[in-house]
């Protein structure tokens, strides 16, 4: 017998969770991991958000609860919810109805719905290209590829500030072809930390309207990053403002530690036109096709949590003041962790650390360092030298500091 997968090659073990493996089967007592993308409290454990447990409670209680279907878009009163979350409850957008809503499996589907959507329907005569930012989150070049999109990079990073390269940046955009598509984070970006600021983003926008270009943001980190859920949706509804359009993969894994549960929305926002309800409904319909095909309709459980916060003014509030405190605990971990560095004269600028924003930080650290840390001090990150703050805490962040002293002076960049 042959099989005729037998030229299938062996992929890469994903480096993100296979950083997880290695750092669980670690068993040394000072093992620290940033690597993990998830929040993690002062003890280093997951935090179940306390009004997460609060409308658990209430779904369980609920005698009317069942196991039926949802609607192929999912669960609309989660759905809506959404959109106002991101889009500002009083958006022009959503009262001329031109926005369509679906849920989808977290972020991760609500991009891969939107790339879907996008290699169907959006008209690129010339094949353009989705721009992704370099770097960016490892999956969305995977993602883009699945569907046959292709992938071009725009410059992002800029090493010797370790801040963002915004030279890069603008002129990649203006040399983009007409009606290429440039995939942005909302906020908090993956891996850098390093987000536009409002003037930056105000030229962005600028610049693609003058060229032409579809913006599609991701937005996985809305009020993680700062503690505001306004004002980290600052840029997504500057550009609905603008009028442009657009689409929004919304993921609610980290804002509300739903990680497993795949709470997500994809969103496509019409241009202020005068059929745009009209275009809500036959995007909608097309969006539809494409998610019963795919996953027929989307898990209910995270959606129905989700909705239970979005919709209660009581559980909303106080969902804000948990995000404060993720926030806060995070970004208290990088002024501790710079004050450190600082305090032992480590070699290098650090401020970058708090100057990033959202759950990580790219702290320029070389491949090299970063798997000395592995093997010396049992502490695990990417090999590009992003750490998850959220890995960091009042117990480890001495030990940490002392390590990464150690590794910049003996195996100096
Ligand atoms: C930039 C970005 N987009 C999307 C996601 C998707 O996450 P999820 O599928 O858990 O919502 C993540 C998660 O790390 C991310 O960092």
């Amino acid at each position: 017998m042959t099989s005729a997968f037998s030229h299938v090659p062996l992929a890469p073990p994903d480096p993100l969770f296979g950083l997880i493996a290695a750092h669980k089967a670690d068993t040394h007592p000072d093992k620290v991991d940033l690597g993990v993308g998830a929040y993690r409290d002062d003890d280093a454990k997951p935090w179940v958000l306390p009004v997460v447990k609060k409308a658990d409670a209430l779904l369980r209680d609920d005698p009317d609860l069942n196991h039926e279907y949802l609607p192929i878009a999912g669960l609309q009163t989660f759905t809506s919810a959404a959109a106002r979350l991101i889009l500002g409850a009083d958006s022009p957008a959503l009262a001329e109805k031109r926005v369509c809503s679906v849920q989808t499996i977290s972020g991760t589907g609500a991009v891969h719905t939107g790339a879907r959507f996008l290699a169907k329907f959006y008209p690129r005569p010339q094949n353009q290209a989705v721009y992704i930012s370099d770097p960016t989150w490892a999956n969305h070049q995977q993602i883009l590829d699945n569907v046959d999109l292709p992938v071009a990079k725009y410059p992002y990073y800029h090493a010797a500030s370790r801040g963002l390269d915004f030279a890069g940046l603008t002129s990649a955009l203006r040399s983009a072809p007409e009606g290429s598509v440039v995939l942005l984070h909302a906020c908090a970006h993956n891996p850098t930390g390093v987000d536009p600021s409002r003037d930056q983003w105000k030229e962005i926008a600028v610049i693609m309207r003058e060229r032409k270009l579809f913006p599609f943001f991701d937005c996985a980190y809305q009020g993680f990053a700062s503690g505001d859920l306004d004002n980290d949706a600052w840029a997504v509804r500057y550009f609905v403002e603008q009028g442009f359009e657009l689409c929004i993969a919304q993921s609610f894994s980290k804002n509300l530690g739903l990680y497993s549960e795949r709470a997500g929305v994809f969103h496509f926002v019409s241009p202020p036109v005068a059929d745009a309800a009209d275009a809500t409904t036959r995007i909608g319909s097309q969006l539809a096709i494409v998610q019963r095909s795919e996953i027929s309709n989307p898990p209910a459980y995270g959606a129905r949590i989700a909705d239970k916060v979005l919709n209660d003014k009581v559980l909303f509030d106080e969902w804000k003041e948990q995000l404060r405190t993720m926030a806060g605990r995070i970004i208290d971990m990088r002024e501790t962790l710079v004050q450190k560095l600082t305090e032992l004269g480590t070699p290098g600028d650090w401020s970058h650390v708090t100057k990033q924003i959202g759950m990580f930080s790219f702290t320029g650290l070389t491949e090299k360092q970063v798997l000395r840390l592995r093997e010396e001090a049992h502490i695990y990150m990417t090999k590009n030298g992003r750490i998850s703050m959220a890995g960091l805490n009042s117990h480890n962040a001495d030990y940490v500091a002392a390590a990464i002293d150690k590794v910049v002076r003996e195996l100096p960049e």
